[in-house]
């Protein structure tokens, strides 16, 4: 059961979008997954249309029990196929575990501890807040892959270096079998000179091979599938089928590592 987080310390690059586009991708392979919407605005919650739920994530983070996760697991909305996504939702009180701690402070991972009571399912994805704070310590200790989201810019080439810095902070302690995934560059406008020197400058500092290729362009199906609620495939437009495309070649390559 390969557990992968999307993170990224910047907002509104694109990691819901990323988690649930390979989670799309998922379903219309046929594969059960599991989103764990770890960000307390609850944005893949509601994308997903997650059937509510007496309890959530936050219970889970407060009782990492195997009877409080499967409690917590609801199916979402999609119901498209041939496979299945579940959803462990998120609520805005999750916000109180992202809370500062003491350099120093002992980090006792919860989510690994719930997750790794659960089985049956192919692929597990979890959706991060943007921050590189307590929740996305408590995603990657839980993770075998770190996926890293970023946008061609000089802002998103920083939140990369401390991204990646994170995920070997907690490879070094209390995960030692994560591993990074790749960077996703999202919203990529091939025409941009900006865009094309820093896709470049990426490959240069973290090797050609750890930038996922091809590169996610801007799409509006991106935004048109969030509005529906639905996954990006199911946009019937020439952009709609190219992100799904792409995604699905991004899980290929993901569920190979
Ligand atoms: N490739 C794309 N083309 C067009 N729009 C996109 C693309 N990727 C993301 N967007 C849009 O950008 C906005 C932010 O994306 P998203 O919510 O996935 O980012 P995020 O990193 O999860 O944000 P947050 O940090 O707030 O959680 C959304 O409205 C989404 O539809
Ligand atoms: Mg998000």
């Amino acid at each position: 059961m390969p557990v992968i987080s999307v993170v990224s310390l910047k907002g509104g690059v694109g990691k819901t979008s990323v988690t649930l586009g390979l989670a799309g991708a998922a379903m219309a392979r046929g594969l059960t997954s599991l989103v764990v919407d770890l960000d307390p605005q609850g944005n893949a919650t509601s994308i997903l249309r997650a059937r509510p739920s007496k309890t959530t994530v936050a219970n889970v983070l407060e009782h990492p029990t195997r009877a409080e996760i499967e409690a917590a697991l609801t199916p979402c909305d999609w119901e498209i196929g041939p496979g299945e996504v579940d959803v462990l939702a998120s609520h805005p009180s999750v916000i109180r575990f992202d809370s500062w701690t003491h350099p120093g402070t002992v980090f006792k991972p919860k989510l690994a501890k719930a997750l790794q009571q659960l089985e049956g399912y192919d692929l597990v994805l979890i959706d991060c807040p943007p921050s590189l704070g307590a929740l996305t310590r408590e995603a990657l200790a839980a993770s075998d892959l770190a996926l890293v989201v970023t946008t061609p810019s000089y802002f998103g080439t920083q939140g990369v270096e401390r991204a990646v810095a994170e995920v070997e902070e907690i490879r070094k302690g209390v995960n030692p079998d994560l591993k990074l995934a790749g960077i996703v560059v999202n919203r990529v406008r091939s025409v941009a000179e900006e865009h094309q020197y820093r896709v470049g400058e990426l490959g240069s500092i973290y090797g050609k091979a750890t930038i996922l290729k091809p590169f996610l362009p801007e799409r509006i199906a991106v935004t048109q599938a969030e509005g529906f609620g639905a996954p990006v495939y199911e946009v019937k437009t020439q952009g709609g089928r190219e992100v799904a495309g792409i995604f699905d070649l991004y899980l290929s390559s993901l569920l190979r590592k």
